[in-house]
């Protein structure tokens, strides 16, 4: 339908026109007129035909709104073929098309608590109501999939259609059939209703889609993009069996029509739209139950609104915002209509999850075992409220499966708190100046050729010793909270003393200058008395976090551990065979090798001898041994989280007395959480597991009760 040149010029125009002013010259305004019009419909098809939007929604919405601005500006330019005069399309020809009963309108959107605060307002004005009133409001999760309207007649379903172009859908009522949360005769009659027609929205939950794509990736078939686009994909297929399989369902957020056998309407039987919801699930119907609330006035609802934006991707299907509704038909019916929307209601849309950007450069980054890690350096793009500007693309394999090229328009995702990452590129947006990315041959820091080994994605650099980089960063590993926890010393300090040709080895760390340091700009005697207090306690350390912080491959905390709770120095560990290390359990053979052939390196050895004569304790210490967890434990297999300030003992302490009697540290509050510890001035993880209502709460004594300690 469109040509790749075309793509590109609608979606770089597009681009350009969002960062200029709207003009004020009639003629200036009628090229933009037509201009909009053609992209406007091109972003129009991407989203409801391709499924695949290249503009974030905010962005498609910034056109609508320039057109819309510009056809008040000058009405002699509004033509009844306007994007802005019917509402948007996603008929196909593959269904017959069916009128929809009242038009299936879309809805206005918003963006933040002062859209909100308008939108009340402009409510306020059309219905005539003094500005210091409340006007209830109900308010639902905004689904993120395809809608349909339903036609039941004498209780039984008769047709489902999908939106179409909002006047006329198309039917699809043997799919509709298929879905089980539809049911197939509900007990209208009992409210006077022959006939009705309901809105409704057909999702698939985001653990089913994984799931689908899963058994699709296996079967060598192409994968979903997102549960809406398998959901609408699935709304259209040509097999009701195959709807059936694709474990669709529907949630109905409102009745739109509903007549008696006289054909008079009985909607006016009903005060509130919360009332026909409620309604509508008693008959059977999937509707947002706990998901939706009545708020008394627009600040209650931008709370809900903020608060569901919040917790978006706990929810387990894909919503895109929240819808506010104003509650009494009454009301909803002075407010009345705009031939694209309802002006009852509006949107919250939530802060994109998805944006396009440019991908300019690829960093290589050197890890501390001198793995390679590709990094995507990209045009700083908003997503979810953060700007991102750098996201990972893990490894060559990557890169290529997704055919990912220097130049290309990306798609990029940050979903919650998850990092960032990189969709897919827009091939179709490409102008042939793209370029195949060379993965690098030899390291970008040392020059030393790159190797690969068997089942390992990364290349590596081999230089282990001697490459700068790496050294790098395995002295700031080393001294990271994770490792050996010197305080007050991280990235920064390492470079810092690098520089200065103080830091070559981790050795070297026990044997800084202080006094050097001290003279340094910025620092001075009390920084480096300090920093000097860190590392003497840090010597002290239990040997497993010696273990830990000498960058292992594979080796991590727990096996860290593990491994120091065998041993009474560090050097024995020389001695030990691969059956000694497997026969200790949870502790694999591929770590266990990396563990010996690390040992059996003399300049290994040498280092932490040398470590050793600089003061690093390489004895096993208390903390070290393994703690036997007995069947009788009474926190065995259970998840727990202390919050706020504990009285009697430190946090750490604390949670290793909790680890010791079989319990798990967790460090969020979330529906896995068991048993939550509060302390002094705990917060919002408190609020959290008190509204979760599954997660016992316990105050410090009760815990060390619990314990035998008190
Ligand atoms: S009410 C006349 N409520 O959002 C009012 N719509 O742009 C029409 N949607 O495609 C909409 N969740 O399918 C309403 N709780 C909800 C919704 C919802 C999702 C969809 C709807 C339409 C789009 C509106």
């Amino acid at each position: 339908m469109y040509t790749s040149a075309q793509q590109r010029q609608f979606f770089e125009r597009s681009k350009a026109l969002l960062k200029t002013d709207i003009p004020s010259d009639q003629s200036l305004a009628t090229a933009e007129v037509t201009e909009l019009h053609e992209l406007i419909e091109y972003h129009e098809w991407r989203y409801y035909v391709q499924n695949d939007p290249v503009l974030s929604d905010f962005e498609y919405d910034s056109l609508y709104k320039r057109l819309e601005k510009l056809e008040a500006q000058f009405p002699a330019l509004l033509s009844p073929n306007s994007p802005t005069q019917r509402v948007s399309n996603d008929l196909t020809e593959d269904f017959p098309s069916v009128a929809h009963l009242i038009p299936m309108l879309s809805l206005a959107n918003s963006y933040n608590a002062e859209d909100l605060q308008d939108f009340d307002t402009q409510i306020k004005k059309l219905t005539l109501l003094p500005e210091e009133t409340d006007i209830e409001y109900c308010v639902e999760p905004k689904f993120d999939g395809g809608s349909i309207a339903l036609v039941y007649e004498n209780d039984q379903l008769m047709r489902g259609a999908t939106r179409g172009n909002g006047v006329q859908g198309e039917e699809m009522t043997n799919n509709a059939r298929a879905i089980r949360s539809i049911p197939l005769r509900a007990n209208f009659n009992r409210r006077g209703i022959a006939k009705a027609e309901l809105r409704g929205e057909v999702l698939i939950r985001k653990d089913i889609f994984k799931k689908i794509n899963k058994a699709r990736e296996a079967e060598g078939l192409s994968l979903f993009a997102n549960p809406r686009n398998s959901a609408t994909g699935g709304l259209r297929m040509k097999d009701p069996q195959e709807v059936a399989r694709r474990g669709l369902e529907a949630f109905i957020y409102q009745l739109g029509y509903a007549v008696d056998g006289q054909n008079e309407s009985q909607l006016s039987t009903f005060s509130t739209h919360d009332e026909t919801i409620e309604l509508l699930g008693e008959l059977g119907f999937k509707i947002p139950e706990k998901e939706r609330k009545v708020c008394k006035n627009i600040t209650e609802v931008t709370e809900f609104c903020l608060d569901w934006e919040r917790r978006r991707e706990d929810y387990p299907y894909e919503i895109d915002g929240m819808v506010v509704k104003v509650n009494s038909l009454e009301l909803q019916e002075k407010c009345g209509y705009t031939s694209h929307h309802p002006r009852w209601a509006i949107a919250y849309k939530f802060k994109a999850k998805q944006a396009t950007s440019k991908l300019l450069n690829i960093d290589y980054q050197i890890g501390k075992i001198g793995s390679i890690t590709p990094v995507a350096k990209l045009e700083p793009v908003q997503l979810a409220g953060v700007t991102v500007s750098s996201v990972s693309l893990h490894n060559e394999d990557f890169i290529q499966s997704k055919d990912i090229r220097l130049g290309d328009t990306v798609l990029v995702e940050r979903a919650g708190d998850v990092i960032p990452y990189i969709v897919k590129p827009l091939e179709e947006l490409r102008d042939g100046s793209e370029q195949v990315v060379e993965f690098p041959t030899h390291c970008p820091s040392c020059a030393t050729p790159l190797e690969k080994s068997e089942g390992e994605a990364a290349w590596r650099c081999v230089n282990y010793h001697n490459c700068e980089a790496q050294v790098l960063q395995r002295m700031i590993f080393h001294v990271s909270k994770d490792a050996m926890d010197i305080d007050g010393f991280g990235k920064s300090y390492i470079e810092r003393f690098y520089q200065q040709g103080w830091l070559r080895s981790l050795a070297d760390i026990y044997r800084l200058d202080y006094a050097a340091i001290a003279e340094l700009e910025g620092f001075g005697e009390k920084s480096a008395a300090n920093l000097q207090r860190a590392i003497d306690k840090a010597k002290q350390n239990p040997i497993h976090r010696l273990l830990h912080s000498l960058s292992i491959h594979h080796l991590g905390k727990k096996v860290s551990k593990l491994i120091a709770g065998e041993v009474d120095h560090v050097l024995d560990l020389r001695d030990r065979t691969l059956e000694d290390f497997t026969n200790i359990k949870d502790v694999g053979p591929v770590v266990a090798e990396n563990v010996i052939d690390f040992f059996a390196q003399e300049s290994n050895v040498e280092l932490l001898q040398e470590m050793e004569g600089l003061g690093v304790n390489m004895r096993q210490t208390e903390a070290d041994r393994p703690q036997v967890v007995g069947e009788n434990a009474p926190l065995l297999g259970k998840t727990i989280l202390f919050t706020g300030t504990l009285q009697q003992m430190g946090r750490k302490e604390a949670q290793a007395l909790a680890e010791s009697a079989g319990a798990k540290n967790i460090s969020a509050v979330s529906s896995n959480l068991n048993i939550l510890v509060v302390g002094e001035k705990a917060g919002s993880k408190l609020k959290k597991a008190q509204a979760l209502g599954s997660v016992e709460i316990l105050t410090e004594a009760e815990f060390l009760t619990l314990m035998g300690k008190n």
